[in-house]
């Protein structure tokens, strides 16, 4: 496979992952109707084919209406115009069709059972439509392709406009959460969204599957290639941190392991240490085995075909990860929960985000709510188990 034709899987799978998760996120909870940021044109807040930028919005109740999450989802990136003009034909490029919808994830359920620590905060889904995890602010527009590369403003706007039209202004407790290609951003907008809330707010951040490393050691990785190709094409090099940029080319400060050490903010990682997503389609697309990694990720990351090279890549990528993972510096505001899971994302299964099998006797769910509330503190790394092992 050629790099283009490896970028080009990378955002099928990115979208194909989305859209199971749309439709798997159909379910009980009343619909919630779409927000499009107001006068989105005049802020510039929008998506890659002009669209508005918008979010959806179910308020807080009882004791939880000063309380605020808000969740930035995942759908891979894209790098080249073609990729971003492919982009903007589905629901990761453009809020054309974007319609009502529910907030199924297990922790913006507003039922006490299923999520006990949140269930009356306000919660927000900002959609993401912007192709770079909500970090490009392109001003031109090129008059040919008619694309928009306004991310941060559609994060920037969409907060504001919360606080300004809903109470975020005042804030008590607050939530910055993402999975995936969120969870990135997650990371990288923390310490502003921060700064966005009072001094007395109680802020934090909580990345899911977002944590992309590096793995410069394993062969022929396309990972640092491609995000430098992200960071280039969405000129991202000034708003990555300084501290990063400063050292380091702009492109590998798009890799959380080379901006954590500097975010201020609480933030609580949660990751597989054999990310499924991370394998196949940044680290080893070179190296997919004679069946291809298709039967060994599949949607729901059962190991039972893959073979037995491949279950070698998957281990070589786990002890890269936990390496990694150590590296960090040691901030005991942090959270940590690596798991054993191969797998990529946890957010969305109630199985996994209240089921027993994840890791010791701690649910992903009782150790965020233990974090936040400081309760105790939360550094679960699974070394140990070597072997991935299927959770779903
Ligand atoms: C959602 O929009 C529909 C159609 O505009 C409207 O009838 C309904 O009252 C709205 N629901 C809420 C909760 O705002
Ligand atoms: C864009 O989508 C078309 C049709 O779905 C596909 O044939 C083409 O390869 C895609 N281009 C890129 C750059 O992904
Ligand atoms: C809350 O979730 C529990 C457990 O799934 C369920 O039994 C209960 O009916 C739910 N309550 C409401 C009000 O939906
Ligand atoms: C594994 O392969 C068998 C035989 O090809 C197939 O029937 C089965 O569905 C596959 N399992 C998964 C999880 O892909
Ligand atoms: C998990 O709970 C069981 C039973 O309560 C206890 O025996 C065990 O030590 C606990 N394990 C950990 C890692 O906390």
């Amino acid at each position: 496979m050629d790099t283009h034709n490896q970028i080009k899987a990378i955002l099928w799978v990115g979208i194909v992952f989305y859209l199971f998760m749309l439709i798997k996120s159909q379910a009980s909870e009343p619909s919630l109707n779409i927000t499009f940021i107001t006068d989105a044109a005049a802020k510039g807040a929008l998506c890659l084919d002009g669209s508005p930028g918008a979010y959806y919005f179910a308020p807080g109740f009882d004791d939880g209406v000063d309380n605020w999450i808000v969740f930035l989802p995942g759908g891979g990136w894209c790098n080249t115009v073609a990729d971003c003009l492919n982009r903007t034909k589905t629901p990761i490029g453009s809020t054309v069709n974007a319609g009502a919808r529910e907030l199924t994830l297990p922790f913006l359920r507003p039922n006490k059972t299923i999520n006990p620590d949140f269930y009356n905060w306000n919660k927000v889904l900002i959609l993401y439509c912007d192709g770079a995890s909500f970090m490009a602010d392109i001003d031109v527009v090129d008059l040919e392709t008619k694309l928009y590369f306004r991310g941060r403003r559609i994060f920037t706007s969409a907060i504001e406009e919360l606080k300004a039209t809903k109470g975020m202004a005042n804030a008590a407790n607050a939530l910055l959460a993402g999975d995936s290609a969120g969870g990135l951003a997650t990371m990288l907008n923390c310490d502003r969204f921060r700064s966005f809330l009072p001094n007395a707010c109680r802020v934090k951040c909580y990345t899911d599957s977002g944590f992309f490393i590096q793995a410069k050691n394993l062969p022929e990785v396309i990972t640092t290639f491609y995000f430098t190709s992200i960071v280039t094409f969405h000129e991202l090099a000034e708003y990555l941190p300084k501290s990063c940029t400063q050292r380091l080319s702009a492109g590998l400060c798009f890799f959380p392991e080379n901006v954590v050490a500097d975010i201020q903010t609480p933030l609580f990682i949660l990751n597989s240490d054999f990310d499924s997503y991370q394998i196949a389609n940044l680290i080893y697309p070179n190296h997919p085995g004679e069946k291809g990694w298709k039967y060994c990720t599949s949607k729901f990351s059962k190991l039972e075909n893959c073979t037995t090279n491949q279950l070698q890549l998957i281990m070589d990528f786990g002890t890269t990860f936990l390496k990694t993972l150590e590296g960090l510096d040691d901030n005991p505001s942090r959270g940590l929960f690596s798991s054993s899971c191969y797998r990529h994302s946890f957010i969305y299964y109630p199985q996994l985000w209240q089921g027993t099998t994840i890791f010791q006797n701690k649910t992903i769910q009782q150790a965020i709510g233990d974090w936040y509330f400081e309760r105790s503190s939360v550094k679960l790394i699974d070394t140990e188990h070597s072997s991935p092992i299927s959770c779903i």
